[in-house]
């Protein structure tokens, strides 16, 4: 399967022109048989989009947002719905990012709602799971049990979606959430195991088959290999790295095939 890199920009840079720059910068990688989404704030979504319509070299390279809401519109102050997102161009979605659920109170029923309409409007979708520090202290078995609690709660009922198109629109990202932004990636062959755990959980458990799988969690240029390297990681969420276009492109260029 193709690598797929995600770049979560969060709630960065501060301006429009400074948005602007580090996707015209980090788009001017080159990009061999590895696809790129770029998630930037909404606000920059459509700057973005224009910009991205102008370019000559756009294979394998996409858009993304951080967020969707579960319902297409209505009186839902400040929240965006998937068919507005698809209208700027964005062609992805994060969902379920830890960071969500730890500030916004998001449960597993609010982003099991935005996984089934994001999907059902023509989204794909990357859902964020992981386990806190003071479960992973107890062993990879009970971080695998925290995990699969997670997806069963989160996937119900989406294998009917994903039939559709064979699941190639979901990606599982697995971001212990100790590791994210702290510069302690988790060691890459518990991570190529914590793969092989949720691909056989996500086509035998809950029929949903050829999602890929993602690590994330202070990746960088010189650890990624480590993790690509292994058949069954699909690829990374890159939060902080893709914030240094430098950086992110030493990413791509680790990552082509
Ligand atoms: P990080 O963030 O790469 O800065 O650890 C990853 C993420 O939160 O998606």
């Amino acid at each position: 399967m193709q690598k797929l890199l995600v770049a979560n920009w969060k709630e960065n840079p501060r301006t429009e022109a400074g948005a602007l720059k580090l996707f015209k910068e980090t788009a001017a990688a080159k990009r061999k048989n590895v696809d790129v989404v770029i998630c930037p704030p909404f606000l920059y979504l459509e700057e973005i989009a224009t910009a991205f319509r102008k370019m000559k070299a756009r294979n394998e390279l996409a858009l993304g947002a951080q967020d969707v809401f579960w319902e297409e519109r209505g009186a839902f102050t400040s929240e965006v719905g998937p068919k507005m997102l698809r209208s700027l161009g964005a062609r992805y979605v994060i969902i379920g990012h830890s960071e969500r659920r730890r500030d916004f109170k998001e449960t597993d029923a609010m982003v099991n709602k935005k996984i089934k309409l994001a999907l059902k409007d023509g989204l794909h979708v990357i859902l964020c799971v992981g386990e806190p520090l003071v479960v992973r202290k107890r062993g990879i078995a009970a971080a695998q049990h925290f995990i699969k609690n997670q997806l069963k709660k989160d996937l119900a009922g989406i294998s009917k979606i994903t039939a559709r198109d064979r699941g190639i629109r979901l990606a599982v990202a697995y971001e212990p959430i100790w590791a994210i932004g702290s510069g302690k990636n988790d060691n890459p062959e518990d991570a190529a195991a914590m793969a092989d755990f949720i691909k056989k959980l996500l086509k035998v458990e809950l029929k949903i088959q050829n999602s890929r799988f993602l690590y994330g969690g202070s990746v960088h240029g010189k650890n990624i290999r480590d993790y690509v390297q292994y058949k069954s990681i699909d690829g990374a969420l890159v939060g902080g790295a893709s914030l240094k276009a430098g950086e992110f492109k030493k990413i791509i260029n680790q990552t082509n095939g």
